[in-house]
């Protein structure tokens, strides 16, 4: 069986979107992964078909119904058991590379799409979903966020990637941001290719990028560098150095 992803969404015509070019469009036109977009509304009980409603309490928006989206969820898992089910939310743990390798290693996921101001809690609660954010901003809908999570784990899924572009060196692979890429010509517009990297030595290149991958997750991103080196900061703050040196 191959990984499958089933998307819950009131706009199911936005799939595959996006996903369906590239790495990932060439992986599910190859049945490496299968890639449902199931239609929210498919699921509304009443003559207008209404999946969403006013928010108790009060305040601006609408809120998508429990019942509507629990039938939903519930007929996406009959299709698939064994997937985890998440829920796209701003509110959700941010998403990470260790999240998205957990993901790819499974069967497939169960993805919501929220619209409007979210969706109620308590079915939130009763399905055990697991609440994703993908990044500290506001989207107007889950799709695109269902399209980032799914695009990051179809990429590692078996034979999807070929051997060149390979993720065991990339960004956040070792904890690390990965080091600056360049390629011909030697020489562009007065800026020239660092010399290691057409040296031919491999180990001095090894190193080069070693170094060049602590620099710029050093500069750019003190939270994973403190990660890596939990008692860096102790240390430089005992002895007087910078605590990143
Ligand atoms: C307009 S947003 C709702 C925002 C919500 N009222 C809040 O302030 O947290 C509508 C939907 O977009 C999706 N969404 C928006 N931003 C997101 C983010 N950063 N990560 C994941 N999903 C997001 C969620 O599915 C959400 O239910």
């Amino acid at each position: 069986m191959n990984w499958h992803a089933s998307v819950l969404t009131l706009f199911p015509e936005m799939f595959p979107g996006p996903l369906g070019h590239s790495l990932a469009g060439k992986a599910l036109r190859e049945s490496r992964w299968a890639l449902d977009a199931i239609d929210i509304r498919g699921f509304a009980t009443d003559r207008h078909r209404s999946v969403d409603d006013t928010p108790c309490g009060g305040g601006a928006g609408m809120v998508l119904r429990p019942d509507v989206v629990d039938a939903a969820v519930g007929a996406a898992l009959a299709a698939g058991p064994d997937r985890p089910a998440v829920v796209l939310t701003p509110r959700g743990t941010p998403l990470d590379q260790s999240t998205v390798r957990r993901l790819a290693e499974g069967a497939g996921v169960v993805v919501l799409c929220g619209r409007f101001e979210g969706i109620d809690q308590r079915v939130i609660e009763a399905r055990n979903l697991q609440e994703i954010s993908i990044g500290d901003y506001v989207l107007s809908g889950g799709e695109p966020a269902a399209m980032v999570l799914l695009d990051a784990c179809v990429r590692l899924l078996p034979g999807v990637m070929g051997a060149a572009d390979s993720a065991v060196e990339e960004s956040f692979s070792g904890g690390l941001l990965e080091y600056p890429h360049y390629t011909r010509p030697a020489e562009w517009n007065g800026r020239a290719v660092p010399p290691v990297l057409l040296s031919g030595h491999h180990a001095e290149i090894a190193r080069w990028r070693r170094a060049e991958a602590e620099r710029i997750t050093r500069e750019r991103r003190p939270d994973l560098w403190a990660r890596l080196h939990p008692n860096a900061a102790e240390a430089g703050a005992m002895d007087g150095r910078p605590a990143a040196a």
